[in-house]
């Protein structure tokens, strides 16, 4: 009885603790929105994090009870340990230098965020470390462009797509993308357009997704009038053909 009465206490002024630290900390709507995909009680890796915002914030939440903030470069790697300890959270949050997912072990971890890169960097990560994906349960994933290139990665090695965000923040467009193992196929029934703009976001065809592709198709048509002038080349019949597929799919929803 008197341990849960001290436990309560402890407990009370932790919480009071954290969120002093919570307020401290403000995160930016593009993470906030990777931490509301974590699943509770998650052991995360966050991937390239940096400043270590996420997995702080995350932990200070109370949605996951550990984590790994991997870097790959000095500075930012130097900015996630000061980020950790000016936290006090150096019990969990283990800051470690790597490239991409050799920071972890199988079975390690049972979350992943990997936020704020190209959708090649994020894909290569993840094709990079493939053995590491064991045991984890879901994948949050935010490209700063090309999420076509995730979306394919998932369903070539069998993730489900569970849900996607799109969201603009200081005149910037943002996808988050969120997969679980599962049956790949499933979300998509048209593919050509789903995996260019995203299944979900398709079906919600919010306000900013459409600010997306019409912006998107603006610039699609001008590079499609600079090739018209260039070279014949077989590498510019080709990036021809790519746009002008990308442009009858964005047509069928603007
Ligand atoms: C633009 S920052 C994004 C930081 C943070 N995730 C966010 O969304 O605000 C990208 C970070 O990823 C790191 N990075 C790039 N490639 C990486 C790799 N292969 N492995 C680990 N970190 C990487 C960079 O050093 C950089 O700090």
């Amino acid at each position: 009885m008197q341990g849960t009465f001290f436990q309560l206490i402890m407990n009370t002024s932790k919480l009071r603790e954290c969120g002093e630290k919570m307020n401290e900390m403000k995160l930016s709507n593009r993470l906030e929105t990777v931490a509301a995909y974590i699943p509770e009680k998650s052991i995360l890796a966050d991937i390239g994090s940096d400043h270590a915002y996420l997995p702080c914030y995350a932990y200070l939440k109370g949605l996951i009870v550990k984590a790994v903030a991997g870097e790959i470069t000095d500075g930012p790697l130097k900015s996630a340990k000061e980020q950790v300890e000016k936290a006090g959270l150096k019990t969990y949050i283990d800051v470690r230098k790597g490239d991409g997912l050799e920071v972890i072990s199988p079975n390690e971890v049972t979350c992943i965020t990997i936020a704020g890169m190209g959708g090649s960097l994020i894909t290569s990560i993840l094709e990079g470390g493939k053995d590491k994906l064991e045991g984890v349960k879901r994948l949050v994933l935010q490209p700063n462009i090309g999420a076509k290139k995730i979306r394919e990665w998932l369903i070539e090695n069998n993730w489900e797509l569970i849900a996607e965000n799109i969201l603009d923040e200081d005149g910037k467009i943002y996808e988050v993308l969120v997969a679980e193992r599962g049956s790949a196929m499933r979300p998509y029934t048209n593919l050509r357009t789903e995996l260019l703009v995203g299944p979900f976001l398709l079906q919600e065809k919010n306000e900013v997704f459409l600010k997306k592709w019409s912006h998107e198709r603006k610039h699609f048509e001008r590079i499609l009038s600079q090739l018209e002038q260039a070279e014949k080349t077989d590498e510019n019949l080709q990036k021809k053909a790519e746009l002008i597929k990308n442009i009858e799919v964005v047509k069928e929803f603007l």
